[in-house]
C-alpha cells in the first residue's frame, strides 16, 4: 500500500472509535462518515488493538494544560517547562530516539530496503528539518517516528517508551495524544466542515477536561480561519486547508509536531506565515520535525538532517 494511502487511512482510523462516539453523542456528523471510510490498511499497526493498556495512568496528563469546560479555552500552546529544563540543565532531554533502525518494504517476493541503520536523537523542544532527495526515505522515516509504521529492525523510543514493547492500542493512544501530524496533502475529510475536521481526532483520543469544540474554535481562530469554520475542504483554498490541518494537528495539545512538506503546495506568503507559526509553536516548547526539499525553508529549523538513499548523510546544527 502506498504511503499516502497509509497516512490517509491513518486519519480515518484515528477516527474509527470516534464514529461510535459520534453516534452515541447523536451529532449529525454520524451520517457523514461511512463505514468504508474507516477501513484500516491490512499491514498497519493500527488494525488491531488490545484490551489492556499499560499506558493508562503512565502518560503525563499535563493537567497544567487542561482547561475546564467551564472556563473559556485560552489556547495555551506553551510548553515553557521544556525550554526551562533545557536552560537549567544545559542539556536537552531526548524526546525521540531512533536506534539502529532499518526499514524494508516487501513487494511480493522482493524485499525493498529503504532505510539502512538510522540513528537519530531528537531533543525536547527542538526544531528539526529533514532534507533529502525524492525517494530517499524521508516520509518513511517520519512515519516510523510518528508510529504509523513499525521498523523492520531497530528501536524507536519516545519519552523513554519503546514502541516495540507497546501494544497497538497503547501506540495509538500515545500517538493520538502526543503527536500531531501535518501531511502535505492535508488529508481532511471532505464531507466535514473545517470545525468538524479539527475536532474529529478528539473522538478517538482526548484530554480530560477540555471542551473539544471550544478548543477547535480557538485553534481555527489562531490560524486565522474564524470566518471559515463551517466551510468544507472543497470550499477552502490550499493555504486555508493547510491551516485547518495545522489546527487539527494541535487539537490534543501534542508535544511533537510532524510536518511532511508542510509548505509544498503553498504560495510563498502563506508558506512563510505557516513557518512563522511553527517557529512560535517551537518557541512555546513544542518539538517540531519538518520534512522539506527547500534549503530556505530548512533555515527556519535549529538543525538539519540530510537523508540520502536511506542513510543519514549529515546532521548539522
Ligand atoms: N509502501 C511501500 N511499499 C514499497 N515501497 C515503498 C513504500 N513506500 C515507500 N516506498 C519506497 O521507499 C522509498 C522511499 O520513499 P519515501 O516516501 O520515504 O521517500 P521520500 O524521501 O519521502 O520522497 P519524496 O521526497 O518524493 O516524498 C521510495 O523508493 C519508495 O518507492
Ligand atoms: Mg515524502
Amino acid at each position: 500500500m502506498p504511503i499516502d494511502k497509509v497516512t490517509e487511512n491513518y486519519h480515518i482510523c484515528q477516527c474509527a472509535s470516534g464514529l461510535i462516539n459520534l453516534k452515541n453523542r447523536g451529532v449529525d456528523m454520524e451520517t457523514k462518515i461511512s463505514t468504508e471510510d474507516v477501513s484500516a490498511p491490512g499491514d498497519s499497526i493500527l488494525e488491531t488493538g488490545t484490551e489492556n493498556s499499560r499506558l493508562e495512568g503512565e502518560l503525563p496528563l499535563r493537567e497544567d494544560h487542561i482547561t475546564s469546560n467551564k472556563e473559556p479555552f485560552k489556547c495555551e500552546l506553551g510548553r515553557s517547562r521544556y525550554s526551562q529544563s533545557n536552560e537549567t540543565n544545559g542539556t536537552a532531554i531526548p524526546v525521540i530516539e531512533v536506534i539502529d533502525v532499518k526499514k524494508s518494504y516487501v513487494l511480493g517476493d522482493l524485499e525493498v530496503p529503504v532505510l539502512h541503520n538510522i540513528n537519530l536523537e531528537i531533543r525536547e523542544g527542538e526544531f528539526l528539518a529533514i532534507m533529502g532527495p525524492s525517494g530517499s526515505g524521508k516520509s518513511t522515516l517520519m512515519n516510523l517516528i510518528g508510529f504509523l509504521d513499525r521498523p523492520t529492525e531497530g528501536r524507536i523510543i519516545i519519552k523513554g517508551l519503546d514502541i516495540n514493547k507497546l501494544s497497538d492500542k497503547e501506540v495509538a493512544r500515545l500517538r493520538g495524544l502526543e503527536i500531531g501530524f501535518i501531511f502535505q496533502t492535508f488529508n481532511l475529510i471532505p464531507r466535514l466542515t473545517a470545525l468538524e475536521n479539527v475536532e474529529l481526532p478528539t473522538y478517538a483520543n482526548s484530554r480530560n477536561g477540555v471542551d473539544p469544540r471550544e478548543r477547535a474554535k480557538e485553534l481555527l481562530k489562531l490560524v486565522g480561519l474564524e470566518d471559515r469554520m463551517s466551510h468544507k475542504p472543497g470550499e477552502l483554498s490550499g493555504g486555508q486547508s493547510q491551516r485547518v490541518a495545522i489546527a487539527r494537528a494541535l487539537i490534543n495539545d501534542p508535544a511533537i509536531l510532524l510536518a511532511d512538506e508542510p509548505t509544498g503546495n503553498l504560495d510563498s506568503r502563506t508558506g512563510s506565515e505557516i513557518l512563522n507559526m511553527f517557529r512560535r509553536l517551537n518557541e512555546d516548547g513544542r518539538t517540531i520535525i519538518m520534512i522539506t526539499h527547500d534549503p530556505e525553508i530548512a533555515g527556519y529549523a535549529d538543525r538539519v538532517v540530510l537523508v540520502k538513499d536511506g542513510i543519514i548523510q549529515s546532521n548539522t546544527e
